[in-house]
């Protein structure tokens, strides 16, 4: 069984023998630039295991892994519209290097690409990863507009952010998930249940990227690192501090998510200490930990060898530690 690099430079492969650049250049040079600019390739990787681990060829769930990245990468280009970042991956957002028209256009045909990808599959996986894609698809949207909601809303709860994040990332990563199952024709309650492992590694996934949007490296983040804060949104970090503050804490707080001044350092220099003296932070931490647990306490329902699981735990713990 490949190791975790091996599926993702066969996927890289893949990536580059489909890809095509012809006019109108406007519309197809953006579509490469976000693709080539690497990412981590969790999803895809993801789809090509879950096929794998149930014992099918993991090149058969090829199309479906592209099918699952570019839909991943449309939603990025159209979210950094959204949360009007500067940077994505180290380089230029989209919206940036061209102009926002370019950004939803090229968005709109990436997201019609990633359909075209599915027609590669036999009538009877067709139907169930077309269903399953839509109903994904839209739940993103749902979990997008409700994250923009959040920003101008003061009473925000947890429960409400964490459907959120449930809809605009885990469910992405638990239909990668299954689409392996379902190529590998697996019955129901197996594709259920690494659904809910993806769905649970997602939730961590997005509480992890959180946590990194305010504290990771500039160097290597890839991303404008406070740009959740400069914008307000309500994550995690944010609805635990409130929760956990005292009263003169919690004021502060809601003052700063009340403005967006033009300077914004001293905005999110005071804003990350208040996420680490109110306790936020080691809460967020520890809320990562145990949503990953959650997932891989699914792992005994899955009827595969004991060193399988053990890969998708060590993917799962992986991602825990990432600093990207
Ligand atoms: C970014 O996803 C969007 C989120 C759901 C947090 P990734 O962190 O997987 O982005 P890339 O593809 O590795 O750049
Ligand atoms: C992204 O959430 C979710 C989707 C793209 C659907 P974020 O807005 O937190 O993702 P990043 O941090 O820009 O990658
Ligand atoms: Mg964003
Ligand atoms: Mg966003
Ligand atoms: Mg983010």
């Amino acid at each position: 069984m490949p190791k975790i690099d091996q599926y993702r430079s066969h996927f890289t492969a893949y990536l580059e023998s489909k890809s095509v650049v012809k006019e109108p250049l406007n519309l197809y040079e953006p579509m490469s630039y976000i693709l080539h600019l690497g990412g981590k390739r969790l999803r895809p990787v993801l789809t090509l295991m879950t096929t794998d681990i149930f014992g099918v060829d993991y090149k058969k769930a090829m199309d479906a892994a592209l099918a699952i990245e570019v839909f991943h990468n449309f939603s990025l280009v159209h979210d950094d519209i959204m949360d009007g970042a500067p940077l994505r991956r180290g380089m230029q957002t989209v919206h940036e290097k061209w102009d926002v028209n370019t950004g939803i256009l090229s968005g709109d045909a990436m997201l019609i690409y990633s359909y075209t990808l599915l027609e590669s599959y036999p009538d009877s996986s067709y139907k169930e990863l077309m269903h399953l894609f839509s109903k994904t698809a839209l739940e993103v949207c749902e979990g997008q507009q409700y994250d923009v909601d959040f920003e101008t809303r003061d009473n925000v709860s947890i429960p409400e952010y964490l459907l959120m994040i449930q809809y605009k990332t885990a469910v992405l990563v638990g239909a990668a998930m299954k689409m392996g199952a379902i190529i590998a024709e697996q019955p129901k309650p197996i594709q259920e249940a690494i659904y809910n492992f993806g769905k649970y590694l997602g939730i961590a996934f997005q509480l992890q990227d959180d946590y990194l949007d305010a504290f990771g490296d500039p160097k290597t983040f890839g991303k404008q690192v406070g740009g959740d804060i400069m914008v307000n949104k309500k994550t995690y970090l944010y609805l635990k501090a409130l929760e956990l503050g005292n009263s003169i804490q919690k004021q502060e707080l809601e003052h700063l998510f009340s403005i967006k001044p033009v300077d914004t350092s001293h905005k999110v220099a005071t804003v990350k200490e208040l996420y680490a003296e109110t306790g936020a932070v080691v809460h967020t931490l520890k809320e990562i930990e145990r949503y990953t647990q959650k997932a891989f306490s699914l792992l005994d329902e899955l009827p595969i060898e004991q060193s399988k699981k053990e890969m998708l735990a060590q993917f799962g713990t992986s991602l825990m530690k990432r600093e990207v």
